[in-house]
């Protein structure tokens, strides 16, 4: 305990301390709950914000783990205090958790703000949970430690190993190729998700809990351990304890991270060979943290930053192994020179001191930085005149012949129309054919679904095709892979190229020399442009019609335009 540690300066103070019959009500109200004046008084009130749910199998662990976390918040002092919190399930949330991202961040935000909380521990992992955990908590700037989920274990079929997303997409080819029969597939839909915890491939959960421990506000080591470890109970009580010990120093967030520590998330980021969805969570996160991050931060990084992570949908291995081979911080240390180790972590340290014990032990899995996966960074960056804010390839799980393709485009309106006839005979399709999918970027989906991944016509399936260049304004998901260009902003709904895209225009896409481009004359695309008008916006009304409203662009980062704002938002008044 730190010794100028005072309680009365406590926030909860506020709620508990004065002789006045508000206070009274609180602690009245603490003693129905069962608690003595013991078990609160003076001590830092921490809230757990626990995303457990029924229908989330990557948060299944999570009420175990809650118990765990109180375990290690009374031994050091504390009195914790659990708070459900929208629970934003990847696999069964429709249209896409990523309409949801803000909303968790709202409510994580407003919790925290609005009761008698002095720290907490975010518990998160599913995908969209630890950005939108970690956004709320910026914004209040409480003292926070994040726990991650946990990968799950590998998944298992015949002797193979299945890697969630990935392989599901995988065989799901080979099933529509009629290379596997319906037992078979039966077989990998009970082996391929194990044991709770998150998608164990280089999704966006691992991608974006090794993000929050390269920040610092989750321990050092925390982010690989999987799941169902007792390694990762442990580190669950271990939160609990070190969450106090912020109180007392009063660590803020901002006290831990800087633009330099955004810095550090966006190396671990391309090392990992991870997400493209890293690329507009961690400029909102930076955003919430007053920090301004661009798309051309990430692609100058991506030329210097190998991938070392030999794990999929990028390499081969899954993230159970990767914890065995030394986890976050044994790829990190391959990687001093990139980072700036003298950032703090909530466990008290610099990067560098975390960093310091950790090793590699095996470089099949975690690569040597003289046999890296691919010398550059898996995520690029283009420009051109049909993404003139940019848009996102993950080059490192793309067909390399691709890189360089100039095809016709066949263009779909939205996800219906795709759906309706990309195995229509009357589509005009082959392998060298441009898919083009609009109306699914922020405003358009709405809420950018991950439907980047377009598929691949059946027919081009058969005949052995496997990847193809796709162009959409919608994200993809982090165990996706192929020739996919992403995020393209301006979306198509607000009038972007995309919008003026028709069958049959060449488009260019050349992703070492960064560019994407329509080849059409500009007077033609001006014409086509003056004729363009918008579908009428949907949803018209509730939570849909506010995110539309107010969210902004894939460059931007998709945040609320009134939570990016910079500025305090005051503390209640306690009457
Ligand atoms: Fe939860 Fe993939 S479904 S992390
Ligand atoms: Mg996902």
């Amino acid at each position: 305990m730190s010794p100028e540690f005072d309680p009365r300066r406590l926030r909860s103070h506020r709620w508990f301390g004065p002789d006045d019959l508000r206070s009274f009500s609180h602690r009245s109200r603490a003693k129905q709950l069962g608690y003595s004046e013991a078990d609160f008084k003076d001590r830092p009130v921490i809230a757990i914000l626990n995303t457990w749910s029924d229908i989330n199998p990557c948060h299944g662990h999570f009420r175990t783990r809650a118990e765990e976390v109180k375990r290690g918040v009374l031994q050091a002092g504390g009195f914790p205090v659990e708070m459900p919190a929208l629970s934003l399930s990847e696999p069964f949330q429709k249209p896409t958790t990523m309409l949801y991202r803000n909303l968790l961040a709202m409510e994580a935000e407003e919790l925290l703000r609005s009761y008698p909380v002095d720290g907490a521990v975010l518990m998160g992992g599913c995908d969209k949970t630890t950005p939108a955990l970690i956004m709320g908590a910026a914004s209040v700037d409480l003292p926070s430690v994040f726990v991650p989920a946990g990968p799950m274990l590998r998944g298992r079929w015949r002797g193979s190993v299945l890697g969630s997303g990935t392989d599901q997409w995988r065989y799901w080819a080979d099933r529509q190729a009629g290379v596997i029969g319906d037992c078979e597939w039966r077989e990998i839909e009970g082996g391929i998700a194990r044991s709770a915890g998150h998608c164990m491939t280089m999704g966006t959960a691992s991608t974006m809990t090794s993000v929050a421990e390269t920040l610092g506000l989750a321990l050092p080591g925390s982010a690989s351990i999987p799941a169902v470890d007792s390694a990762h109970s442990r580190m669950a009580a271990e939160s609990g304890r070190t969450v106090v010990e912020l109180v007392k120093r009063d660590a803020r967030p901002s006290t831990i991270v800087t633009a330099s520590s955004f810095r550090n998330a966006v190396v671990a980021v391309l090392a990992l060979g991870g997400s493209t969805n890293a690329v507009i969570h961690l400029i909102a996160m930076a955003g919430r943290f007053g920090i301004e991050l661009s798309l051309d931060d990430f692609d100058a990084l991506s030329r210097r930053v190998p991938i070392l992570a030999d794990v999929r949908p990028s390499g081969r291995h899954l993230m159970e192994d990767f914890a065995y081979a030394g986890g976050l911080t044994g790829l990190l240390s391959r990687l001093p020179d990139l980072l700036d180790l003298s950032r703090p972590t909530v466990a008290g340290g610099t990067l560098g001191d975390a960093l310091s014990g950790a090793g590699v032990h095996d470089d099949d899995v975690i690569r040597p930085r003289e046999a890296p996966l691919a010398a550059e960074g898996g995520i690029a960056v283009l420009r051109g005149n049909l993404a003139p804010d940019g848009c996102v390839i993950k080059h490192s799980a793309a067909d390399p012949k691709l890189l360089r393709h100039t095809g016709p485009a066949v263009v779909f309106a939205d996800y219906n129309d795709l759906v309706a006839r990309i195995d229509s005979p009357d589509t005009a399709v082959n392998e060298d054919s441009v898919l083009v999918l609009r109306s699914a970027g922020p405003q358009g989906g709405p809420g950018m679904p991950e439907w980047g991944m377009l598929p691949i016509p059946k027919r081009l399936l058969r005949r052995g095709v496997r990847d193809m260049v796709r162009i959409s304004d919608a994200r993809m998901s982090g165990t996706s892979y192929g020739t996919c260009v992403l995020h393209v902003a301006p979306e198509s709904s607000i009038g972007g190229p995309l919008a003026l895209v028709r069958d049959g225009d060449p488009i260019r896409l050349d992703v070492p020399g960064r560019r994407l481009d329509l080849l059409v004359d500009g007077a033609e695309l001006e014409r086509r442009r003056r004729r363009w008008t918008p579908a009428p916006p949907r949803p018209e009304r509730g939570y849909g019609a506010l995110f539309r409203e107010h969210v902004s662009q894939a460059n931007k980062g998709c945040d609320f335009d009134f939570l990016a704002r910079p500025g305090v938002t005051d503390e209640p008044e306690i009457h």
